[in-house]
């Protein structure tokens, strides 16, 4: 954890300080450092165009100081610009083996909610620290030199946002955690147990957490979920983590949060290429995202109930796999002709959705890394966002944006329900290569009832392979950031309009 500071001038220096500018243009250079430094500045073409960088040390009072000038442009004006700005900030310090980084974003940041600009500094700040270092040697697995933070800018009352910024981060660092732990480790009883642990870490807080068993999985019917499970050796824990405000305090409603938890996907029968089997650890990603959520709800006291539920599985192949052809019946009763056992989140999650709806929720959420298809569409940083409820979209979308997520709604045309027809089954599991994520998402449909309910489809962002905004290689932690700013929010469309 960084300490953050919010001084109003630039402070004393001292040993191992890293100052970092965010500039616009670059003609204060002069002024602040001196002619020489301009000159090397610009002979180095540094213009304070975005992504140029321009780095040297100066002797301050006695104390060695490295300068690092970051160009942006113009005003970092998008809450993802002002995440990274302070992201790339920290890492650049923290490589030079600075352990205070003053940051100064006078003239950096356009003018917005200050304290929403606060915590994205802090969220970015510390994300810039990141790194998953569970099998890295002592040498490597050093923790941060970068240990204090002081933040200098033009507006007031960014320090309110400090603790949101802190929890957020901690929240996506522990989401990244469970989706960078291989599978061989980050198995459903680990994800089980992770969630318990969150519910006795904080029950004080108001987290309580159940996880169901097989058998009571097979008592509550939910037959699609269970035959993903049966190939693998690993056994299915269907979990369930809640929170409740403390002391029984208001809430504004009752929110379900399901994730996809499939903790590795061989395809199962229709077996996955090995290319495209490499990195099916990370098919877990909703499930780390709503169990990290639920843990940033509590711990910011949000006013809301919520539960975040998973039906955590493995798809693997055995004499025991579930297998093509074959008809499935699910905990609502619906029967499903099984064509590709490789559309198994789609399964696994309708069940989940039949089980939030026995707990009669305002609104429900699903995220998954469900489609390849969605990477097709939208490209590896976007997720696909399906839902029949315009506000409940809306208000996802702008959340996405305040937290600097990258999110694009897909339709969900309800011709192409044409396409997963069985003749023998209610359904079948898939439709066709044409518009797979929306046919998944029409599957999905099928069982949210009468639930007010938006699918993410985060296949794409959930892990990026080259550096992108505030992830490096690997799990990104993606959507923690837009539930925990969605549920903070005070945005009325969240609550159920009285029927009329
Ligand atoms: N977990 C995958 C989706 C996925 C693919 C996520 C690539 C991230 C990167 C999912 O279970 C899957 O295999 N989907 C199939 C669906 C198809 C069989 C209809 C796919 O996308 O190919
Ligand atoms: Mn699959
Ligand atoms: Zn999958």
């Amino acid at each position: 954890m960084l300490k953050t500071h919010w001084p109003a001038q630039e402070p004393a220096p001292a040993p191992a300080q890293a100052l970092v500018l965010g500039l616009v243009e670059p003609t204060t250079i002069a002024q602040r450092f001196g002619d020489a430094v301009a000159t090397a500045a610009v002979a180095a073409r540094f213009r304070a165009n975005a992504g140029d960088r321009f780095a040297f040390t100066r002797l301050l009072e006695g104390h060695l100081q490295h300068v690092i000038l970051i160009g942006l442009g113009a005003q970092s004006a998008s809450a993802a610009t002002t995440r990274k700005l302070a992201h790339d900030a920290a890492k650049a310090a923290n490589a030079v083996g600075a352990t205070h980084l003053i940051l100064d974003l006078r003239g950096a940041l356009a003018p917005a909610d200050a304290r929403r600009l606060g915590a994205l500094v802090v969220e970015g700040a510390h994300l810039g620290l990141y790194s998953y270092d569970r099998y890295l040697d002592a040498e490597r697995r050093r923790s941060p030199a970068l240990v204090e933070l002081s933040v200098l800018s033009d507006f007031k009352d960014m320090s309110q946002g400090a603790e949101r910024g802190g929890v957020g981060a901690a929240c996506i660092a522990r989401a990244r955690d469970l989706v960078n732990g291989p599978a061989e480790l980050v198995t459903p009883s680990f994800l089980a147990e992770t969630a318990r642990s969150s519910a006795r870490a904080h029950a004080a807080l108001g987290l309580e957490c159940e996880v169901l068993e097989r058998d009571e999985c097979e008592r509550r019917g939910m037959g699609l979920y269970l035959a993903v499970a049966r190939g693998s050796a690993e056994p299915p824990k269907f979990i369930h983590l809640r929170y409740k405000p403390r002391d029984d305090a208001p809430t504004r409603g009752r929110i379900c949060l399901i994730g996809k938890g499939v903790t590795f996907d061989s395809g199962g029968l229709s077996l996955k290429p090995s290319d495209a089997m490499m990195g099916m650890k990370m098919d877990m990603a909703g499930a780390a995202a709503v169990i990290a959520a639920l843990e940033g709800a509590a711990l910011l006291q949000l006013p809301w109930e919520i539960h975040a539920i998973v039906a955590a599985t493995e798809n693997m192949v055995s004499g025991a796999s579930y297998r093509l052809g074959d008809v499935l019946r699910a905990a609502n009763g619906k029967t499903v002709e099984v064509d590709n056992t490789d559309a198994e989140g789609r399964l696994t999650l309708a069940d989940a959705l039949v089980y939030a709806g026995h707990l009669e929720p305002d609104l429900t959420i699903d995220l998954a890394t469900l489609t390849g298809a969605c990477i097709v569409a939208l490209g590896p940083h976007i997720a696909g966002v399906m839902s029949p409820d315009e506000g409940l979209t809306r208000a996802w979308l702008d959340a996405a944006q305040r937290a600097g997520e990258d999110m694009w709604r897909l339709p969900l045309p309800s011709a192409l329900k044409e396409l997963l027809k069985s003749p023998i089954a209610d359904m079948r599991n898939t439709g066709d290569r044409a518009g797979g994520s929306i046919t998944a998402g029409l599957f999905l449909s099928e069982f949210a009832g009468d639930q007010r309910w938006l699918h993410v489809d985060i296949a794409g962002p959930a892990m990026v392979k080259k550096p992108y905004g505030v992830t490096d290689e690997g799990g990104s932690g993606f959507g923690v950031a837009t539930i925990l700013e969605l549920l903070a929010s005070d945005d009325p469309i969240l609550e159920r309009t009285p029927a009329i």
